[in-house]
């Protein structure tokens, strides 16, 4: 099995939403720092799910993930995701400086349930619905349903 790591730099960003709708979307969120962070993030990656999502405004996608962790690396708070290969996302994974996970309060997980078994190879994630994208200061994608994005600036990628 193959399956691609990527180590990122948490790059100390961080931020909290009311996961309003709104025009006005990162207006919605508050940035906070790493330091703030108080909840189980094992519940919150392995339980809960979180989307990956890469690419520009114009141009990107998103998966669910289950597998990850956020840590700490060569004096910084670090994020690992493992992205298989045959993933649409990890195209854009490899291919972007940055890439964000996003974490949502729906007991039901709809919009993870279908991220993660849908490709964005057969399905147009960029126009589902359920997900309102928003642009990261860093230029990346996130989502204005979350209650938390963390962006992450890439430190280091490999195939295992
Ligand atoms: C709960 C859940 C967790 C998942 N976690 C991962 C993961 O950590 N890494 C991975 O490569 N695929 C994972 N998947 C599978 C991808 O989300 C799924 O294959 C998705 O359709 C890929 O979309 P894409 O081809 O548009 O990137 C998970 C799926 C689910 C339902």
């Amino acid at each position: 099995m193959k399956n691609s790591v990527i180590i990122i730099l948490l790059s100390i960003f961080s931020i909290s939403c009311s996961a309003q709708k709104s025009i006005d979307k990162l207006d919605n969120f508050e940035k906070i720092s790493w330091q703030e962070l108080n909840d189980n993030v094992i519940r919150m990656i392995g339980k809960d799910w979180m989307l990956v999502a890469a690419g520009t405004e114009d141009d990107y996608n998103m998966m669910t993930a289950s597998w990850g962790t956020l840590g700490w690396l060569w004096e910084r708070p670090v994020s690992t995701i493992y992205v298989r290969p045959q993933r649409h996302t990890h195209n854009y994974t490899e291919r972007e400086e940055y890439y964000t996970l996003t974490f949502y309060d729906d007991p039901d997980k709809e919009a993870l349930r279908l991220m993660g078994t849908v490709s964005g190879k057969d399905f147009d994630k960029m126009n589902y619905e359920g997900l309102t994208p928003v642009v990261t200061p860093n230029g990346s994608i996130a989502f204005e349903e979350a209650y938390l994005i963390i962006e992450c600036k890439k430190l280091y990628s490999t195939v295992l």
